[in-house]
């Protein structure tokens, strides 16, 4: 859906972001900004802000940053659509529903008549798992443990023993081959034409969060190859963005959620109580699920199968939901070999049990490191702590390091002392060898690379929204095209493009940037803290940042000049000229 530039800055001007962003922190007046402990990272003392002038959130500790919109998304894992539309809903600004291109229209369109057949499909295979067809079928899941309702809640079904019976039931209806082959129930074959995906198998219905179906798995009842069919990926179904189980794990009313492997651990959770358990379906988990967990918890308990691919998936996992926000712990299955297993051998009340005593992931982690160092040789011994150490500095807080330090130090039997010093070296050491692959919460350490020239940018583009009466005076001097790099570039064109319209809107500059990263830093442009009070002081810092911008880019410029093109040449020298003579100009 395309939504109008007019659309999205009504919505983003009737949704006060101060308001909005009170909801998720406490915010405290200070001056002309709100202060608040920052959501995005952890701290003691408030460094994140939020301006009612500029309509926009900053924190000056990790710097994240944006609108009210980029809010949103960071914060409750929103795509931009999502956000739109929840501050529509807040403002009561009804959206259009007409605007989507003829593409996306197509694409809809498609969409909800796949989802429409799934439905029906379902539907079907349900019926025929109750018919003496689907006798087999139904006793397989009995013999499996399911009681009816079980049965009944994830919706399974049978898919019949013809290659072309779903086929046949659907051309009785008049459906199009090529729909059937967009929603991929059906596979053309080239010899014998169009043929139903799944035949002679158990059917699980895949649904969204809202219970909608989106997809199928199929397994043999039995031992055939292979065991499980799934559904390919259609214009309905994105296996990275979808969790099986997920439309009653979301309401489960629990604090966390269970993540296995597949659908008979989530229905077997499920029916012993666990109605938290979601699976990722035979996809290892990507960042997407990550985000899509978030929404809905901040923990997860792994409960992936206990042996050496189960171990693997978990420690690729851990990573990607710490990204995204989620603290992992690993549940011990063992001697099981997945939660369908382990509850039918000991119960739920053994399972819950395991789920109390869940490792956490660090621990998890590093005890899995120890196995690939030969603990009985002082070598190996030293480089597995060596190696623990390297892994301690990835603690931000000095206060979590410190704890998980002293944990590992009377695990693993070495002196706290010693590991400290260790870890103490490393980050010293390492701090010079980062550089350049510095991700965005390093942002401070990123701060001190910054140029000359980028600072004063940063303090023209800064003051230009603080004080709104310094565009008519500087304008003489400076223009967009003087800045350089990107954002700093698009954001002085849109910032005066704006002046000259005679909108100043600096949070509307933002939702020119699509990714909430780029939206961070280009709302870093607008926050260049410098410690000057004084009005002499600000007209000097004024001065310096004007001077060095402009003849920066005058120098950038001459480089690049034709040799020829002497009116050129006297226009930079004029502009030089003017630039080392810039008059008093006054910041308020
Ligand atoms: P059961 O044997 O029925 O208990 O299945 P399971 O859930 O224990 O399956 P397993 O642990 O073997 O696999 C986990 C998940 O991976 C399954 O639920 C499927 O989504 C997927 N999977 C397993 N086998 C296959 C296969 O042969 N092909 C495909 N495409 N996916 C599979
Ligand atoms: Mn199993």
């Amino acid at each position: 859906m395309y939504y109008s530039d007019d659309l999205v800055e009504e919505v983003r001007s009737r949704n006060d972001i101060v308001d909005v962003i009170s909801g998720y922190v406490r915010l405290q007046r200070k001056g002309s900004s709100y202060f608040g402990l920052c959501p995005f990272h952890s701290e003691k003392s408030p460094s994140f802000s939020v301006s009612r002038d500029k309509q926009m959130y900053y924190c000056f500790g990790c710097g994240a940053g944006g609108n009210v919109f980029t809010f949103l998304m960071e914060y409750e894992h929103f795509t931009f659509p999502e956000a739109l539309k929840t501050l529509a809903d807040r403002a009561g600004i009804a959206l259009p529903q007409g605007e989507a291109s003829g593409e996306e229209k197509r694409r809809q369109s498609l969409k909800s008549s796949v989802m429409e057949l799934n439905k029906e499909a379902a539907t079907y295979f349900y019926y025929q798992l109750r018919r003496e067809n689907g006798a087999a079928a139904m006793r397989y899941l009995k013999n499996r443990g399911l009681s009816d309702e079980t049965i009944h809640r994830f919706g399974l079904g049978y898919a019949n023993i013809y290659s072309d019976d779903l086929y046949r039931y659907f051309k009785g209806k008049g459906v199009s081959d090529e729909l059937l082959a967009q929603s991929g129930l059906m596979q053309a074959d080239e010899k014998r034409g169009m043929r139903d995906k799944f035949w002679n198998r158990v059917i699980f219905p895949i649904m969204d969060a809202n219970g909608r179906v989106i997809g199928f798995g199929g397994r043999v009842m039995g031992d055939g190859k292979p065991k499980y069919l799934n559904s390919p990926e259609t214009v309905a179904f994105d296996k990275s963005r979808n969790l099986y189980g997920l439309q009653f794990a979301r309401t489960s009313r629990k604090k966390n959620l269970l993540v296995c492997e597949g659908y008979m651990d989530v229905i077997s959770m499920h029916q012993a109580g666990f109605t938290n358990a979601v699976a990722s379906l035979g996809t290892a988990l990507t960042s997407q699920h990550a985000s899509l967990i978030r929404r809905y918890t901040d923990e997860v308990i792994l409960t992936y199968d206990s042996d050496e691919a189960g171990v693997r998936a978990a420690l690729r996992a851990i990573p990607i939901l710490a990204e995204a926000g989620v603290k992992a712990r690993v549940l011990n299955m063992r001697p099981y070999k997945d939660p369908d297993e382990f509850i039918k051998a000991l119960g739920a009340e053994e399972f819950q049990k395991r789920i109390d005593d869940a490792q956490n992931s660090f621990l998890f982690e590093t005890d899995i490191l120890k196995n690939s160092y030969d603990m009985n040789d002082p070598t190996g011994k030293t480089a597995f702590y060596e190696a623990l150490a390297k892994k301690l500095t990835g603690f931000e807080q000095e206060l979590e390091r410190e704890t998980y330090l002293e944990a590992v130090a009377s695990r693993y039997r070495v002196s706290p002392d010693s590991l400290r010093k260790m870890v103490n070296s490393i980050a010293l050491g390492g701090m010079r060898a980062r550089r350049g692959e510095t991700p965005r919460r390093e942002h401070k350490e990123r701060a001190e690379q910054e140029t000359g020239v980028q600072k004063s940018q940063k303090l023209l583009l800064t003051w230009l929204i603080e004080y709104p009466s310094l565009y008519g005076k500087v304008k003489e001097y400076l223009r967009p095209e003087d800045f350089s790099g990107e954002p700093y570039r698009t954001a002085a064109k849109l910032l005066f493009a704006q002046y000259e319209a005679g909108e100043l809107s600096p949070a509307g500059i933002i939702d020119h940037f699509e990714d909430p990263q780029e939206q961070s830093q280009v709302a870093a442009l607008f926050h260049q803290d410098l410690q000057v009070n004084s009005d002499a002081e600000r007209s000097k810092a004024l001065r310096e940042a004007l001077q060095r911008v402009i003849l920066a880019s005058l120098d950038e410029q001459r480089a690049h000049l034709d040799p020829t093109d002497m009116d050129g040449l006297q226009k930079l020298i004029a502009r030089q000229k003017q630039a080392r003579r810039l008059p008093q100009i006054e910041v308020r």
